[in-house]
Order: structure tokens, then sequence, then C-alpha cells
């Protein structure tokens, strides 16, 4: 699958602009841990576009919904068990045990909790945000309160990189896209 394929299924399967803006800032995060860790960067951008393409059609999480409908299509299309067990990995029971699904469960809350940060600055620019302003985001129980704090730390545990580190990192990723969500 190419990027210009992925970006097309995801034109089919999502309205929402939001949701559309959260799928490209994961996918941007994924690509910048595989560039800094020496994996395919196509591939790893394409996993974080698509890990939500079904949740507006399937919002319920399951077998029958998402993410399961999304790798059962996403089959069809001919991606591989890596991406496709990745994808199952941030919202089933399906263990996470490569480099690429470990990432995609700890950038995917992170990157919407970023965006919220960014949102509520004056500029409502991401250039804003800092680490220092997420992490004492997060402590605010009730600022973005959908968002998982728990997926967050677990994801960075995961993952084996030290969470001020870990936001660095989704942070810088975010910055170097912004303009063209926005943001
Ligand atoms: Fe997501």
């Amino acid at each position: 699958m190419t990027r210009n394929e992925a970006m097309e299924i995801l034109s089919i399967w999502v309205r929402s602009p939001s949701l559309r803006t959260h799928m490209y800032t994961v996918a941007t995060a994924m690509e910048w841990y595989a560039k800094h860790t020496g994996q395919d960067a196509d591939r790893w951008w394409i996993t974080g576009l698509l890990h939500d393409m079904d949740y507006e059609k399937y919002p319920t999480v399951g077998p029958l919904g998402h993410p399961y409908q999304a790798v059962a299509f996403l089959k069809d299309k001919g991606i591989d068990d890596e991406m496709s067990d990745a994808i199952l990995g941030h919202a089933s029971q399906v263990p996470r045990e490569t480099r690429m699904a470990k990432t995609l469960f700890a950038v995917d809350e992170l990157c919407g909790f970023i965006v919220a940060v960014a949102l509520i600055k004056p500029s409502k620019k991401l250039a804003d945000v800092d680490v220092q302003s997420v992490t004492k985001r997060l402590k605010e129980k009730r600022f973005a309160a959908n968002v998982s704090r728990e997926d967050i730390y677990q994801g960075a545990e995961e993952l084996g990189v030290p969470l001020e580190e870990h936001i660095g990192h989704v942070i810088a990723a975010l910055q170097e896209q912004a303009s063209a969500w926005g943001l």
C-alpha cells in the first residue's frame, strides 16, 4: 500500500475533520519514531494514519467493531501482519509485541493530548506547546478528561522511553507538520 492509497481510504471512511487530524498526527509521530529508530517510515506512517479508520463507522470496540473492521478491510488490501497486529494492539487485547505496535500505542493518546494543549494556548498553535506544559496538564484530571493518562504512562513505559523524553519527541514531530493542520 502507498501513502496515497492510505490517504484515499481515510478520505472515504472518515468525515470528521478532528478525527482526520488525529489520524494525521499519529501518522506523523509514527514516522518520526520510524526515522529515528531505523524503521520503514512509509509503513509506520500508513499504520499510524489508518489505525482509527473504522472508528466513525464502528465506534464500538470489539471483534465486530473497532479496530477489527479496519484490519479486515486492510488485510484485503494487502497490509502485512506487523501492521495489522499493531492496529489491533492499540485498542484490543492483542499483545503489543513489536516496536511498531508499542509505538502506535505510545503515541495515540499522547497526540490527542498534545493537540488539546495547543488548542488552549492563546495562539492555538503547536509551536507554543512544550514538554512542561504537557506534563503539567497531564496532572490536571479535568483537562481533556477523555484522554487516558494511564494509556499515556503505560505507552511510554512499554516503549522504554522516559515519559518526558517521549513527550518531547512527539511534540517535535507534530511541530514539523503543524501548518498542514492549521495548528
Ligand atoms: Fe487513535
